[in-house]
């Protein structure tokens, strides 16, 4: 009984805590599309100019950190500026999660 209740609980705050902490990976997915894809490509691994990084599967933190420096001008590109600044903290948490699901072709070896 006390396990149940216990379990209970726990189910709850993690239903609560993954709701507050939730980034949507679909909005992440269409927005990618729409936006990033065109030089990173859909997945972020597509990359159609050699200047143009390879997103895909890099950590979700540090993308998120690379977009909002952009953002701020704290990391300074005019290309990824424009993009940054259309870009709500949400959708960067979107994008940011999305891109660090993909399976990433980031390696130290050549
Ligand atoms: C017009 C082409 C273009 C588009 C569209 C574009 N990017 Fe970029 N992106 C670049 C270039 C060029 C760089 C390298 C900038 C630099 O040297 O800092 C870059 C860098 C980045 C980086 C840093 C990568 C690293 O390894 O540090 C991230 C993250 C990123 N872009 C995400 C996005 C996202 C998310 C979108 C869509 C909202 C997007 N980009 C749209 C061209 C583009």
């Amino acid at each position: 009984m006390k396990n149940n209740v216990i379990a209970a609980i726990s189910g709850v705050a993690l239903m609560i805590s993954g709701q507050v902490i939730a980034a949507d990976i679909e909005a992440g997915k269409s927005k990618a599309a729409e936006v990033c894809a065109s030089c990173h490509g859909a997945d972020g691994n597509t990359s159609t100019a050699p200047n143009f990084p390879l997103i895909g599967g890099q950590h979700r933190t540090y993308l998120a950190k690379a977009l909002k420096d952009y953002k701020s001008g704290e990391r300074k590109n005019p290309v990824m500026a424009g993009m940054a600044a259309a870009l709500s903290d949400e959708d960067i948490e979107n994008l940011a999660y999305y891109f660090s699901s993909q399976s990433g072709k980031l390696t130290t070896k050549r």
